[in-house]
């Protein structure tokens, strides 16, 4: 019986406000020896961020966040790396829209740009806005919101020790990974497509469709003029990840649905193995 039943999904937008208090919680495989997990002033802080997020409601205006010193200057670290290699290792849109956000949304070095300002930008781009989250959402949570345009974004930062890799999304990974890409038309679709077959779908559904979003918006690389450049958000935000995918150390494969989403991966290092589609055009047909 319980087989025929339609897990429960949005409808709205403001359905997505149900999510906030369904939080995971980190499980073992994640790093515990990283500063980030150990460090109690660190995890204070993450409880301030955790709560904005917990309390927000569609149609808030996003809070805006004080950051501190010390949390800058690993946002200086991080943002003047990346900056170096993104005209050479991050596909053409990426260059495109990244100096749209310097001019429009304070993206510095020396500034960590509010979440509000950057979700008011893209919605003037895509119609794709950011959303606070408490922490890290089940996979069907999280698609969910990407049939809305919405992209749950975390707020905080990485621990200032470890700046050049981080087992969890920050603000870095969301604001230097994510936002340029959503603020392409062609990948706004796309993302949005995995997150509409997601809706209702059964769990070994979205399981494929998890792993298929894992090896295309986070760790997908393209073809662009015969070179391969990186697309995924969880390379552009690394400056030891970006680096090493481009060299022949990792494995590539063609980006192939079929067989790409039953490709197991790790969460808390290097990806051993990437796939390569052939433009976001492409990728959305073969994932339809
Ligand atoms: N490693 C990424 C960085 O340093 C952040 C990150 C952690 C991440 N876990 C992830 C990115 C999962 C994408 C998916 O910026
Ligand atoms: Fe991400």
């Amino acid at each position: 019986k319980k087989k025929d039943t339609v897990p429960w999904f949005p409808r709205t937008i403001q359905d997505l406000d149900r999510f906030a208090n369904q939080i995971l919680s980190y499980g073992s495989e994640l790093d515990a020896d990283h500063p980030g997990f150990t460090d109690a002033v660190y995890r204070a802080r993450r409880k301030e961020f955790a709560d904005i997020a917990y309390n927000y409601r569609h149609g808030n205006v996003i809070p805006r966040v004080e950051y501190t010193e010390d949390e800058i200057r690993t946002w200086s670290i991080v943002y003047r790396e990346l900056k170096t290699l993104y005209p050479t290792h991050a596909c053409r849109e990426h260059n495109r829209v990244f100096p749209l956000l310097e001019q429009y949304c304070g993206y510095r070095e020396d500034n960590i740009p509010q979440l509000e300002d950057v979700s008011k930008f893209l919605q003037s781009c895509t119609g794709f806005r950011l959303r606070p989250v408490a922490g890290l959402l089940s996979s069907r949570d999280f698609l969910a919101g990407l049939a809305f345009r919405v992209f749950h974004s975390t707020q905080y930062i990485r621990h200032g020790l470890r700046p050049m890799y981080t087992p969890e999304p920050d603000v870095c990974h969301e604001l230097l990974g994510h936002v340029p890409l959503f603020a392409d038309p062609k990948f706004a679709q796309f993302s949005q497509e995995i997150g509409l077959a997601s809706l209702g779908a059964p769990d070994e559904y979205v399981e494929k469709l998890a792993t298929v979003y894992w090896f295309t918006v986070e760790f997908g690389l393209c073809k662009q003029n015969s070179e391969i450049k990186a697309y995924g958000a969880g390379l552009l935000s690394s400056f030891g990840e970006l680096q090493y995918c481009l060299t022949n150390e990792p494995e590539l494969r063609p980006f192939d649905p079929v067989k790409t989403v039953d490709q197991k991966y790790p969460i808390t290092k290097f990806q051993p193995i990437y796939f390569v589609a052939e433009s976001f055009e492409d990728a959305k047909e073969k994932v339809r």
